[in-house]
């Protein structure tokens, strides 16, 4: 059996980035996880002594050097009540989820009604939502009946979407307001790992994901990933994979999510040759 990695997967910039930040902070301690990837934030732990603080309210009484944003962004509100806390704040939003807080905050302004094609209890979404005044979360085009919108309206997207749904949801706004302002928030990353995953997909008999299991991107990888090829699998780590798997296939594809990172993938890939 053949074993090939996608052209692309794993870390985007964003999570590359904020990893970096995290490095340079030993002693550090994020709000919420870093990234969606529990083992990478187990080696944060046990390598830098960087812990997860999941109560932004704890932050207080919690002993702490620094305290570093996650990749996803926090709320306004909250960044707001951190400022207030004496505290030294370092931010490691990915800048691609900066870019639609500063797009919904100046849409607002502008007194357009926002609305954002995501999952209303995404970290991310939570965050840009903040920066906005009766912003609207929708998941598909079905959900904008619910609403009365504004003639003016500007729609974002979270930046893990797939581009093919948000076009659906865009594609309804038009029929329904009289101005519609389209801005692509979705993160190229993304696309470039999922464009890769689905190639691959195609032709190999079995897909294996390596990623979070409460990772958006990850999980959208496999979905694509069942499309082509029935045998998807969705893995956190090298102990969930089962040989049995494995027999009578002649292409094993690999991929994984934007906050997969290397090491991970480089000894899921070794285990599976070795089978
Ligand atoms: Fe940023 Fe895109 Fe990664 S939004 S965190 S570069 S998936």
């Amino acid at each position: 059996m053949k074993v090939q990695l996608a052209e692309k997967h794993g870390f985007c910039f964003g999570v590359q980035r904020a990893i970096d930040i995290a490095e340079q902070h030993p002693n550090a301690k994020t709000i919420g996880p870093l990234i969606h990837n529990p083992r990478e934030i187990n080696r944060l732990k046990e390598n830098f002594s960087i812990e997860v603080i999941e109560d932004a309210e704890q932050v207080g009484t919690i002993d702490a050097e620094a305290l570093i944003i996650r990749t996803h962004g926090i709320t306004k509100e909250s960044l707001q009540n951190l400022q207030g806390k004496n505290k030294k704040i370092i931010d490691a939003t990915c800048p691609f989820v900066t870019k639609p807080q500063e797009i919904c905050a100046k849409m607002s302004e502008e007194n357009y009604q926002v609305v954002i094609f995501g999952d209303a209890e995404h970290p991310e979404v939570k965050g840009v939502k903040s920066y906005g005044e009766g912003v609207i979360i929708v998941k598909n085009a079905d959900e904008l009946k619910k609403y009365k919108l504004k003639r003016r309206v500007a729609i974002i997207s979270q930046t893990t979407k797939n581009i093919e749904d948000f076009q659906k949801v865009v594609d309804a706004l038009i029929k329904i307001s009289t101005e519609v302002r389209v801005f692509n928030t979705i993160c190229n990353a993304t696309l470039e790992n999922q464009e890769a995953a689905y190639d691959l997909s195609k032709k190999a008999d079995i897909m294996i994901i390596i990623g979070g299991k409460n990772s958006s991107n990850t999980k959208q990888l496999w979905q694509i990933c069942k499309t082509h090829c029935q045998e998807s699998y969705l893995i956190e780590s090298r102990e969930e994979i089962e040989s049995s798997w494995f027999q009578d296939k002649q292409l094993c594809g690999i991929t994984a999510g934007a906050s997969t990172p290397k090491w991970i993938i480089d000894e899921t890939k070794n285990i599976i040759e070795k089978i």
